[in-house]
């Protein structure tokens, strides 16, 4: 089968975009099927670092076509600005860049409403990116939503448009006490994106679904993670859509029959930015250790990522609803000083133990962890290239961790670079 899909497997940041990048070498297509410019995906080659938001991680690949499917919501601003960035670096997206004509698009509207919801505080404020996201998912699903293939019949775009800036005035003015945007403004800016766009636009789905029957070799890259799913993640705190594996369907037009591998791409420890429940969250010296190590600033936002242990029960769960069979381990490195290494094996409520992940906030809030401990391998990982060569302590670690989640441990990365990571047989 010629489709492997990528996802993110905790709650987003856990290198998706180096194991993409990587995969991407020997690949034909990467195809990006939600969220939005929320993602920020790195990618270091010889110290030279890209970071990517709407542009599939395959971009870096000459000759890698990149597909945006019908799932992603496109912020045309940022969409350009990223393809500005790209041409400074020396590469080119003509001819290697296609969006789908049934993406939705991201208006300032979505923009505004986003930071005007989260500006009210509450216990529920969930600490967006504030790149318009839930506004426009909201506006799909309510089917007042405007598509990249709106663009094409100017009048119709513009009618649209206009309809939404008044309704959503009304809102962000009367609900939220902003200032109105300036409907003449919106329609002169986003009236010109046809022309930019014009070039990139396809009915993605039929080329992806020609591509398979070519047997063509297809990355599927997954943004955020799974426990940000709108389904299935630690709900409100969550963005809103599907960054499992099912949403890879949805979100490209391809059938899941076509889905051959998913991989799982996993912090060695875990992080989360934004509010919402973090069972294993060091508040201490040894979070900061790991921030600081780790370098966890957030790609798009800049902001300090929460850090704690890695959480084995909730990787379990993540291992089960995408149906990942290969786990991407990265940042192992980051753990090259610690004594000891713990990982949360269970959660007991009223010490009883839970069988499955938790769905209610006050129950993930109440939860007692069960940890075991490793001892650290306290040396560098730097230069290693097989499995077999890496310290016994990190071996032991790695070999608990299939164990535990019954999946395997196929790719380890011990650096930002792509040269850095271990790929077993
Ligand atoms: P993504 O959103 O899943 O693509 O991940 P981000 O790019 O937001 O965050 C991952 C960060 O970790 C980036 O700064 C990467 O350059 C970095 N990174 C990736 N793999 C490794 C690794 O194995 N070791 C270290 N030290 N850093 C890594
Ligand atoms: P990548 O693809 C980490 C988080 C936000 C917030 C919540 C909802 O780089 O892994 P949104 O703007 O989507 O409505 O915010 O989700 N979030 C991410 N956290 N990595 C991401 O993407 C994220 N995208 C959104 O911090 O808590
Ligand atoms: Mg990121």
């Amino acid at each position: 089968m010629s489709v492997s899909v990528i996802v993110g497997s905790q709650w987003g940041d856990e290198g998706k975009g180096k194991i993409v990048d990587l995969l991407s070498q020997s690949a034909d297509i990467v195809a990006r099927y939600q969220g939005g410019a929320n993602a920020g995906h790195t990618i270091v080659i010889d110290d030279k670092k890209y970071i990517l938001h709407l542009i599939p991680s395959g971009i870096l690949n000459n000759g890698v076509i990149c597909v945006i499917g019908n799932g992603v919501v496109i912020d045309p601003v940022a969409l350009m600005s990223e393809i500005e960035m790209l041409k400074q670096h020396g590469i080119d997206v003509k001819d290697r860049l296609l969006i789908s004509h049934k993406a939705h698009l991201i208006m300032p509207y979505h923009k505004m409403l986003d930071q005007a919801r989260e500006s009210l505080t509450s216990s529920t404020t969930i600490g967006t990116t504030g790149r318009g996201i839930g506004p426009a998912y909201i506006d799909k699903a309510r089917r007042a939503g405007i598509r990249i293939v709106d663009l094409l019949d100017r009048k119709s775009f513009e009618d649209k448009l206009r309809k939404n800036i008044i309704e959503q005035n009304d809102i962000l003015n009367k609900i939220y006490g902003f200032t109105e945007l300036n409907e003449e403004e919106i329609v002169e800016t986003y009236i010109k994106f046809d022309n930019l766009i014009d070039e990139y636009i396809t009915d993605t789905s039929y080329y992806l679904n020609t591509a398979i029957k070519a047997d063509k070799n297809i990355i599927v890259e997954g943004a955020q993670g799974a426990l940000l799913d709108v389904d299935h993640g630690t709900y409100p705190f969550v963005t809103s859509s599907n960054p499992t594996s099912g949403g890879a369907c949805t979100g490209l037009g391809i059938p899941p029959t076509s889905i051959g591998k998913i991989i799982g791409i996993t912090k060695a420890y875990c992080t989360r930015v934004g509010n919402g429940p973090f069972p294993t969250e060091l508040n201490d010296e040894t979070g900061e250790q790991l921030r600081a190590i780790g370098a966890e600033f957030g790609a798009t936002t800049g902001r300090p990522r929460r850090c704690g242990w890695l959480d084995l029960f909730a990787l379990r769960y993540s291992v089960q609803i995408n149906g990942i069979s290969s786990i991407a381990m990265t940042k192992l490195d980051v753990l090259n000083d610690f004594e000891t290494i713990k990982v949360c094996t269970g959660y007991n409520v009223n010490g009883k133990s839970l069988r499955s992940f938790p769905v209610d906030i006050p129950t993930l809030e109440a939860i007692e962890l069960e940890y075991i401990e490793f001892d650290g391998w306290k040396q560098s990982l730097s230069g290693i290239t097989e499995y077999d060569k890496l310290p016994k302590q990190a071996q032991q670690y790695l070999s608990f961790i299939e164990k535990y989640t019954e999946a395997n441990v196929e790719y380890i990365s011990t650096s930002p670079d792509r040269k850095d990571t271990i790929i077993r047989a």
